[in-house]
């Protein structure tokens, strides 16, 4: 009799310390980043980029900050009702994507070190809470491209 209840005591003793290392059984999060790109600007301090972040994991993620070469600065911007204003971080939902598309979210490069022109690349990390930093090569293109791909 009290030798049954020690050996189930262990026995959940060990099913607990099982279920502490295993976690929740979720994949962690997958980034990958395509449609990149960035139309040449016009302005000469100022340049918008545009890209789809996917996530094919298990667990969503945050796009914390961006930074690049060409801009001492770039921040996320959100477009509501037509007017532009910065947003703190970006969530890219488990096994979810957001696209940063004209007219939309997109990418706000400011204080420009030289002037993107077209058929040069840019270079540009993109750092996320889980996945730590994620480099993009992003294309200039013309001022008025526009992705045929669609919405
Ligand atoms: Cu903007």
């Amino acid at each position: 009799m009290k030798r049954s209840a020690a050996r189930a005591a262990a026995l959940i003793a060990a099913l607990v310390l099982a279920g502490c290392g295993s976690g929740s059984g979720s994949s962690a999060a997958e980034l990958s980043v395509s449609s990149a790109y960035m139309p040449q600007p016009v302005s000469d301090s100022m340049a918008a980029g545009f890209l789809t972040i996917t996530n094919k994991g298990g667990t969503e993620d945050e796009l914390t900050s961006v930074t690049s070469d060409v801009a001492g600065s770039v921040t996320v911007h959100e477009t509501v009702d037509g007017t532009m204003r910065e947003v703190d971080s970006l969530e890219v939902p488990a096994g979810g994507r957001i696209r940063l598309a004209s007219g939309g979210d997109h990418l706000m490069f400011e204080k420009l070190k030289r002037k993107p022109l077209q058929g040069e690349k840019v270079t540009v990390e993109l750092h996320f809470a889980h996945s730590g930093t994620v480099e993009v090569e992003m294309p200039v293109e013309s001022a008025t491209y526009t992705p045929d791909n669609g919405n």
